[in-house]
């Protein structure tokens, strides 16, 4: 894994709860993806009155970091929660299978993902282990 501060990155991703646009399920998340070159992209899940064009807070941190050239990351931290949840008693957020997939393709199986919960808490683990024998750009080489 590389090297970055886990700590700092989860509480990046639990202030990007405030990005949030989630008028219908009040379930705020934030991810803060922290590219290579230590640039932080922050965001926020993005919902829409036809539900299904919803956007989760991971892909949409990852979709403004590869829109603007980012390609390679160090980690992704996570953080969710219910609109008024204090922030020390926020629960274990984990990216949904689509977002696994998503950053599966740029961060691979050693990505560092962490998991924000509780008060300045979190936990690690990779994406392999949250998406195991995932398909990427190598099945296609
Ligand atoms: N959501 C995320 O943004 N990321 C996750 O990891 C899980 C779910 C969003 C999608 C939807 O806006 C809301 O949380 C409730 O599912």
């Amino acid at each position: 894994m590389s090297n970055f501060d886990s700590a700092a990155l989860a509480r990046q991703a639990v202030a990007a709860r405030k990005l949030a646009y989630a008028p219908y399920s009040r379930f705020l998340v934030g991810a803060a993806l922290m590219a290579e070159d230590g640039s932080v992209y922050l965001g926020g899940n993005i919902e829409n009155a036809a539900y299904s064009v919803c956007n989760c807070a991971e892909r949409t941190a990852l979709f403004k970091a590869v829109s603007e050239g980012a390609r390679r990351f160090a980690a992704i931290a996570v953080a969710g929660g219910a609109e008024g949840t204090p922030e020390d008693a926020l629960p274990f957020c984990t990216p949904c299978g689509v977002c696994r997939q998503a950053l599966y393709e740029f961060g691979g199986d050693e990505l560092p993902v962490v998991l924000a919960y509780g008060d300045g808490q979190h936990k690690m683990m990779k994406l392999s282990e949250l998406l195991p024998l995932g398909f990427g750009p190598k099945d296609l080489a």
